[in-house]
């Protein structure tokens, strides 16, 4: 029966626990370039089996927020160099969450002041995070985006690529392709935003062939084994809406199956709230999804997210449920998450008020045990 304290090997990648850091947007890196302060905050949480690194844009278009970091130029790939050293010196592994924010996004974020790009020309009912140059922040209304026309979206399918060769440039482990919570993946997939009447749009495996060309291109670029997906079938995160999930993710597994991916991660539930959330007239069964990955067989590790405290994560590895358990605040607030876990120690609460923006408060100077 599998431990939250043994060793996994994830395709390539061998790491020596199951317990993950989960992509966390921290609005700390000015100019998309990581700096000394991301390299430090990264180091401290090292001994996670493996940290998925913050959403990083594969493009500028594809920037919804201030200061989050890139991976499109020479500079932005140094930057993660820094952290990618820093953690594996510290014995830790790490992918590149790749991100294209897609509507999520506001004029001023984008190159030109251009509105953002999405699928069809709907505008979602949701927030971006800006920091002004005075240093003040807040929560605005995203923009009105446009439709791509088609010659644009193989663009994007290549930029996914692109972006991930530089991942592996920088020194990552892997990637991890964000087609969760309503980002441009995401809302490819579903039907609510995706209103196309092209080879990207209608039926379920037209609305999931965007998802499967990114895969596939990345796949080709760095090896499966380097490739992993996030999930999020039921999340509302970002206005998403969309009929059916339970088909269209149990197809979704049945063909990510064909690739010999790292891993699976699906959040279960609304992301950061409700891990029951039903969208739809019934509770989604992610075991059916889970089971038609693999009896379709698939090969690469499953992990599960949302909510996740000691003893649940226990109770998924010994069920069975799940090869890897991802924590996201706990690790905000606990940089010695593994060690707490590990010795069943209270953990450090999260404070709310430094979440995004700002600089070391909140970031670095969270306790650890003795220290
Ligand atoms: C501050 C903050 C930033 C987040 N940024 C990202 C992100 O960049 N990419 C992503 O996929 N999810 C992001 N999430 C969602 C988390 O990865 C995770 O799914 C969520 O916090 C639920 O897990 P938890 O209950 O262990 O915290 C973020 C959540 C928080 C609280």
């Amino acid at each position: 029966m599998a431990n939250l304290f043994d060793p996994i090997t994830i395709g390539d990648v061998t790491l020596e626990n199951r317990i993950v850091m989960g992509p966390l947007m921290r609005n700390r890196t000015p100019d998309a370039v990581p700096n000394a302060l991301n390299v430090e905050y990264y180091r401290q949480r090292a001994t996670a089996g493996l940290i998925i690194s913050e959403a990083t844009a594969i493009t500028e278009q594809g920037q919804g927020y201030s200061h989050t970091p890139g991976i499109y130029n020479d500079a932005c790939v140094e930057g993660w160099r820094q952290v990618t050293t820093a953690v594996h010196e510290a014995g830790g592994k790490i992918f590149c969450q790749l991100l294209h924010v897609g509507r999520i996004s506001h004029k001023s974020l984008q190159p030109f002041g251009d509105p953002p790009v999405a699928p069809s020309a709907i505008q979602a009912k949701a927030k971006t995070f800006v920091i002004y140059p005075d240093g003040t922040s807040d929560f605005i209304e995203t923009s009105m985006p446009r439709a791509l026309k088609p010659f644009e979206i193989s663009g994007i399918i290549d930029d996914f690529r692109r972006a991930a060769s530089r991942a592996m440039d920088a020194g990552f482990d892997g990637v991890e392709i964000h087609a969760a919570n309503g980002y441009l993946i995401d809302q490819f997939m579903r039907s609510g935003p995706n209103q196309r009447t092209d080879l990207y749009g209608g039926p379920l495996e037209n609305r999931a062939r965007f998802m499967f060309d990114i895969v596939g291109s990345i796949s080709r670029e760095i090896g499966p084994g380097r490739t992993a997906i996030r999930l999020s079938p039921v999340a509302p995160s970002n206005d998403i809406q969309g009929d059916k999930p339970q088909a269209l993710f149990n197809y979704v597994a049945s063909q990510l199956s064909a690739y010999d991916l790292a891993y699976v991660h699906v959040i279960e539930g609304a992301t950061g709230g409700e891990r029951n959330y039903v969208q739809g007239p019934v509770p989604f069964d992610y075991e059916q999804m889970r089971e038609t990955y693999y009896r379709t067989d698939g090969t690469g590790a499953w992990m599960v997210n949302n909510g996740y405290d000691r003893q649940l994560a226990i109770d998924a590895l010994e069920k069975e449920r799940a090869d890897l358990i991802c924590f996201g605040r706990s690790f905000i607030a606990n940089p010695d998450l593994v060690r707490r876990l590990r010795i069943n120690a209270e953990l450090n609460p999260v404070d709310q008020r430094t979440l995004f923006g700002g600089g070391a408060e909140g970031y670095v100077d969270y306790p650890v045990l003795g220290g």
